[in-house]
């Protein structure tokens, strides 16, 4: 099996459980506004579904339910959309292209976005909680917190207030500040998406050589992200590009130039899986993830 037909079979069981769980919980009833609509719209049918890859793959290293897996994946991908349909609204990145398809804020209006944003946030954490993703409490408890954490102001939240900050700062951020920002804007969900499956395991040594795994897979990820608005390919990526030099953002390609990015991407891959050797064959999938982080082309 090879990389890309693996995440293309993961990605199927987790577009399954979403669209199990992207539903109302009462019948629609005909004229109700397209909240669920647009939720489905943001979450259903496209994206590469990394972070769901990141924790069944996880969990498939210990002796985990699957469905719990899934769940668990499933969350930091609504998670995840909801921080898509947001960063594209015109306040921020203002995009119109997502996933080969209008943003949400276009495809319906803005309140209908923000909306349904809010509704997929707090969707993620409504299934992490479930008794159906794990039968201990403790254990629902602590996802929760490794979701809220990575997503909230010391994380995803927190690394777009910089991002953000960096269109209008007086003088460029240096490198420290522009890791850091990636590591809270892109680092912190791509994480906890690893740690999932040590968390469903209840086993604390093996979350922090997943965590320290994932810190390095974070900033490659990123760092690819950055290139590939210079050098991608728009019809390709399903989204706009060129755009984050217009808008002053800070990234690793302007402090780095496309060779140095590249070059730092390399070396996140070879730290990353460096942290993976305990695991042996077991982190094949993992092993082979950060290899796709950096050479996607989308
Ligand atoms: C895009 O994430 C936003 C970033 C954090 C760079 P992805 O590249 O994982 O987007 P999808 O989910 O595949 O659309
Ligand atoms: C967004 O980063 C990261 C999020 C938290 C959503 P970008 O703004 O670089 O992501 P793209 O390039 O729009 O996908
Ligand atoms: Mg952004
Ligand atoms: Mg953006
Ligand atoms: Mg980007």
């Amino acid at each position: 099996m090879t990389f890309k037909d693996q995440l293309a079979s993961v990605a199927a069981e987790v577009e399954t459980t979403l669209e199990q769980l992207l539903r109302p919980s009462g019948t629609l009833t005909s004229g109700e506004p397209p909240l669920w609509e647009a939720m489905r719209y943001a979450t259903l049918g496209g994206g590469k579904r990394l972070r769901a890859f990141l924790a069944v793959e996880s969990a498939a290293m210990f002796d985990v339910d699957r469905t719990g897996a899934l769940r668990a994946g499933a969350a930091v991908e609504c998670l995840h959309a909801y921080s898509l349909v947001h960063d594209d609204l015109p306040a921020m990145d203002d995009d119109d292209l997502r996933r080969g398809k209008p943003t949400t804020h276009k495809a319906f209006d803005e309140a209908i976005a923000i909306l349904a944003g809010d509704g997929l946030q707090t969707l993620a954490f409504e299934i992490l909680a479930d008794p159906a993703t794990h039968a201990d409490g403790t254990v629902r408890a602590e996802l929760c917190l490794g979701l809220a954490r990575a997503a909230g102001a010391p994380g995803m939240v927190g690394g777009q207030m910089i991002d953000i900050a960096a269109e209008s700062a007086a003088e460029p951020f240096d490198l420290p500040t522009i890791t850091m920002l990636q590591a809270k804007k892109t680092g912190a969900l791509i994480r906890v998406s690893c740690e999932v499956g040590a968390i469903l395991a209840q086993d604390a040594d093996a979350r922090k050589l997943l965590a320290d795994y994932a810190e390095h897979l974070g900033l490659a990820f990123q760092i690819r992200d950055d290139l590939l608005d210079v050098e991608g390919d728009e019809e390709t990526a399903g989204k706009r590009l060129q755009k984050d030099a217009e808008a002053g953002k800070a990234t690793f390609v302007s402090i780095l130039g496309v060779d140095g990015a590249r070059k730092a991407a390399a070396d996140e891959v070879d730290a990353a899986n460096a942290a993976l050797a305990t695991f042996g064959d077991r982190a094949q999938w993992l092993r082979e993830a950060a290899g796709f982080a950096i050479n996607r082309i989308s």
